[in-house]
């Protein structure tokens, strides 16, 4: 997927617009598939827990959570593993939201960066799990390549990134115009990640959603190499 400037800015500029249009509700995250969030949360714990059976194991300190939204899976899934949550989303009706309603869980949530990913820089060498979920569609290749780069960068020692996201079953990538995003192939997606400096460690895919809904797939990446 390759964009001009122009065209780029607009392609940021109309997600944005999209989500502004959104319920900042758990239904409004999931397309009206609000009902498989459950599966969901179960799946991603699932995987995690295989990733701490891994050597060397990730920490339990610093998460950070990219494409938030209302903090669906902070709540769900990251506060219960690790010390302290870090949250990154572009729309600040959905940081609002996660801010408000993630306040009983405490000093366990860091900041919550109200930023795209595509120029959001992690602190380097941060946080022991960066999760990364139905957001990178968003994102141009280019930019996709850079943000990998720089959450390389941003892992802890032993850290890992893990990303889910659709992905399509043959190797064509589609642009969906009104949340002005794209689904890759896993193959494409996997050529992305080796320039982006990581590599996989873990894949899985994951099962009992809705046979109308893209393959979703989870991976556990490590930095190939380690700067
Ligand atoms: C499908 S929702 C998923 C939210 C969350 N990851 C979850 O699973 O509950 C996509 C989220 O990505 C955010 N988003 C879209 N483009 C983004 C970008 N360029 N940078 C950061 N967040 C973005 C949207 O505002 C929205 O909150």
């Amino acid at each position: 997927m390759e964009l001009n400037v122009e065209t780029e800015t607009d392609y940021y500029k109309n997600a944005k617009k999209y989500w502004s249009t959104i319920s900042p509700t758990v239904d409004g995250m999931l397309g009206g598939f609000g009902s498989i969030s459950f599966i969901d949360i179960r799946g991603s714990e699932q995987f995690l827990r295989h990733l701490y059976r891994l050597k060397p194991a990730p920490g339990h300190q610093r998460a950070l959570d990219c494409g938030a939204g209302i903090g669906r899976i902070t709540r769900g899934l990251l506060v219960p593993f690790f010390e302290q949550v870090d949250l990154v989303e572009q729309d600040e009706q959905f940081c609002q939201t996660a801010r408000t309603s993630l306040k009983d869980c405490g000093p366990k949530i860091g900041t919550v960066y109200n930023e795209g990913l595509q120029s959001f820089v992690p602190q380097a060498g941060h946080y022991d799990i960066i999760w990364v979920q139905w957001v990178l569609g968003h994102l141009t290749d280019e930019d996709l390549v850079q943000f990998f780069s720089r959450c390389a960068n941003g892992l802890a020692r032993s850290g890992m990134m893990v990303m889910k996201e659709n992905f399509t079953s043959n190797d064509e990538v589609i642009a969906d115009e009104t949340d002005s995003s794209v689904t890759r192939p896993l193959a494409a997606m996997k050529a992305l990640l080796k320039r982006g400096n990581l590599r996989v460690v873990k894949e899985q895919r994951q099962t009992s959603f809705p046979k109308e809904l893209y393959p979703v797939y989870m991976l556990a990446l490590k930095p190939l190499i380690k700067s």
